[in-house]
């Protein structure tokens, strides 16, 4: 019988087989497949386990505190949190170009974990015992997908950030390998892990960084947060997290128009909302947000949020748009 309950007894028996007495890291992402695979082996083998999660600064709002607080406190995970906003900022410093980005992020990335994964082995050293093993939130379709087949073509350089590189000499735990999504939430919520993370809607690995078109400065980072939880907060308030795939907030940043505000004209940015309906992300199309929904985002940003006096809606479907911008 398939039921949560079973595939996390079967799922803990192989992993303490596999793991034994040794050390394991995990790169914590804040995605549903990475913390539902850290609460599993952090429910086999406990503080054998250390997570690490990367904060780049290109999260959303309360996205890192749900790692750091929430997530901590219902699974018992021990976590090390590593500020690099800053380095993140000054890498990407006058960068526009979204592959560029992409590359700069999963490089910085890669970067600050292998650092972490130092400071773990030595520590763990004093201990005597190796660090030999990674978490992986693999999930079947990946698997599969990997396993051959054509796939769709590379069009966006789709490195997972939180996928690492494959010359990390480590042996691979992947307690999801057999697992389909809504059966990785399932399993989740039966770990406890918060509501916020097993249902999270697909959030891409560079974050808020390929939601700026433009450069990313602290600025634009800040506006785009804030406008992107008006947004999340009203989706939510009106019960369509269900029936939306995911929706981007995108900032224009390059982009300026006229508006009025009081007496006085403005010359702001304009925010796009793209809420797109999908099975896969391989196609999409624009989801039919009720215009009532639609209204309050926009009032509410152009109001709460000063720098943005236009609120777009994107209206094109996956082919031939992208569901990112960038
Ligand atoms: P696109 O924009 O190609 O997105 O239609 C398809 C799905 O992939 C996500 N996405 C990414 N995920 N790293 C990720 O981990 C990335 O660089 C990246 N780019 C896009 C996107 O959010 C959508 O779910």
């Amino acid at each position: 019988d398939w039921t949560p309950d079973n595939v996390i007894a079967d799922q803990v028996a192989a992993i303490k087989a596999q793991i034994g007495g040794a050390r394991v890291i995990c790169a914590l992402s804040g995605g549903v497949d990475s913390a539902v695979a850290a609460a599993l082996v952090q429910r086999a083998v406990g503080d054998q386990l250390t997570c690490v999660h990367v904060d780049h600064g290109l999260m959303r709002a309360g996205e890192v505190e749900q790692i750091e607080t929430d997530f901590v406190a219902s699974t018992g995970v021990r976590l090390i949190v590593r500020d690099e906003k800053e380095r993140f900022l000054t890498a990407l410093a006058g960068v526009s170009d979204p592959e560029t980005k992409r590359k700069i992020i999963g490089r910085e990335f890669i970067r600050v974990f292998e650092d972490a994964q130092r400071d773990i082995v030595a520590e763990a050293g004093e201990h005597g015992e190796e660090v030999k093993f990674l978490v992986q939130g693999t999930l079947y379709p990946d698997v599969v997908e990997s396993g051959g087949g054509e796939g769709a073509a590379n069009i966006k350089s789709h490195h997972n950030v939180g996928g690492l590189p494959d010359d990390l000499d480590f042996s691979l735990v992947e307690p999801l390998r057999t697992l389909f999504k809504d059966e990785v939430r399932a399993v989740g919520r039966e770990l406890g892990v918060p509501e916020e993370i097993v249902s999270r809607q697909p959030f891409p690995g560079p974050g808020l960084g390929i939601r700026i078109v433009g450069e990313i400065t602290a600025e634009r980072l800040e506006i785009l947060r804030r406008a992107d939880a008006i947004a999340r907060e009203e989706l939510t308030k009106a019960g369509l997290d269900n029936e939306i795939w995911q929706c981007p907030v995108v900032l224009l940043a390059d982009v300026r128009s006229v508006g009025v505000q009081g007496d006085g004209r403005t010359y702001g940015h304009p925010i796009v909302l793209r809420p797109v309906s999908s099975e896969d992300a391989m196609t999409a199309d624009w989801t039919r947000l009720p215009y009532d929904v639609l209204s309050t985002i926009s009032t509410r940003i152009t109001n709460e949020v000063r720098e943005v006096n236009r609120v777009v809606l994107d209206v094109t479907s996956k082919p031939p748009g992208t569901i990112e911008w960038e």
